[in-house]
């Protein structure tokens, strides 16, 4: 179902959205939704060449005005440089999405100590910031902040350390800002995809062996999610429909946390680190 069978067309009418991580995956559809319902857009990526063909697209499928701005989130002086283009193009902010994020599978004792300090740097401190940076104009707009989060840190998420650190620390963040910034009526809350079937990150961190279907019969809800099930989340968040909702982390994972089980086995070689077969017990007795 499309989300403007949802919600109202212009529900975000004369907001200015301003979205690390725009050009691609759920972070792309967040705006695609935010567009649709009347929002403008600013998209910022590493990456421009790729940012730009997404900033096209949008403004060519939607029709609305979308802005790509090359900056890394990890340095304070490119998200300032940001913000400032954002304010002469668009005169403010009013949404605030921090999405930019990296991932990948490693076990603890093969990451290097710059691929941890990078995926901290980028969801962490980049969350950080940029929120710090739009501050002054989410201040002004009364605006929201919606953080892109995960659920591996609620329990525990075999050779993903580093984002499991990242997103704990996103959570943390996102309840010290709701609190610090609420007596300025911003809101700030997180938004927790589960799997979500048709991104690069589901492809990249799902084992090889099990298949879709698989991951989708361990799910609660037997099915893995869609790009669009963020969008609807992001416009409630974004939206005075969640106007008295502030510091909380919405789940939106078809049950996945509730899960006890990871969906990665151990290898082999954790399972059975020695010989314990009876002939060799029973050698030792
Ligand atoms: N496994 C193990 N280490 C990895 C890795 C992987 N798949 N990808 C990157 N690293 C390590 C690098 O080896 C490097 O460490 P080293 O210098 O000690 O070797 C460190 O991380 C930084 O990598 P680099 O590629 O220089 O950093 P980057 O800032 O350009 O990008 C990522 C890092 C993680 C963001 C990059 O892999 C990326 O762009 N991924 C695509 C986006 C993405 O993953 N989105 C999330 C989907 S869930």
């Amino acid at each position: 179902m499309a989300t403007e069978q949802i919600f109202k067309n212009n529900i975000l009418k004369g907001k200015v959205a301003f979205v690390t991580g725009g050009g691609s995956g759920i972070c792309k559809g967040m705006t695609e939704a935010m567009l649709r319902h009347g929002a403008k857009a600013v998209i910022i990526s590493r990456r421009f060449d790729k940012l730009d063909k997404a900033a096209e697209e949008m403004r060519k499928e939607i029709g609305a005005e979308v802005l790509a701005i090359a900056a890394d989130v990890r340095k304070p002086e490119d998200i300032i440089k940001a913000v400032e283009l954002t304010i002469e193009k668009f005169g403010r902010i009013d949404i605030l999405v921090n999405g930019a994020a990296g991932n990948f599978l490693s076990a603890i004792e093969t990451l290097s100590y710059r691929a941890f300090r990078t995926v901290i740097e980028i969801d962490l401190i980049g969350t950080f910031n940029t929120s710090k940076a739009c501050f002054p104009h989410l201040k002004k707009s009364k605006g929201v902040v919606i953080n892109v989060s995960a659920n591996l840190h609620y329990q525990a998420t075999l050779y993903q350390s580093h984002a499991m650190a990242a997103k704990a620390g996103v959570d943390a963040l996102t309840r010290a800002m709701a609190l610090e910034w609420g007596p300025h009526q911003i809101r700030v809350n997180g938004v927790t995809p589960g799997p979500i079937g048709e991104t690069v990150g589901f492809a990249k961190l799902s084992p090889v062996d099990v298949s879709k279907e698989d991951i989708s019969r361990r799910m609660p809800l037997q099915r893995v999610g869609k790009i669009r099930d963020i969008e609807y989340a992001t416009l409630y968040l974004a939206s005075d429909a969640s106007s008295f909702v502030t510091g909380t982390i919405l789940l939106v994972d078809g049950g996945d946390a509730l899960r006890k089980h990871s969906i990665l086995p151990y290898p082999e070689s954790v399972l059975n680190p020695f010989d314990s077969s009876p002939k060799k017990v029973g050698a030792k007795l």
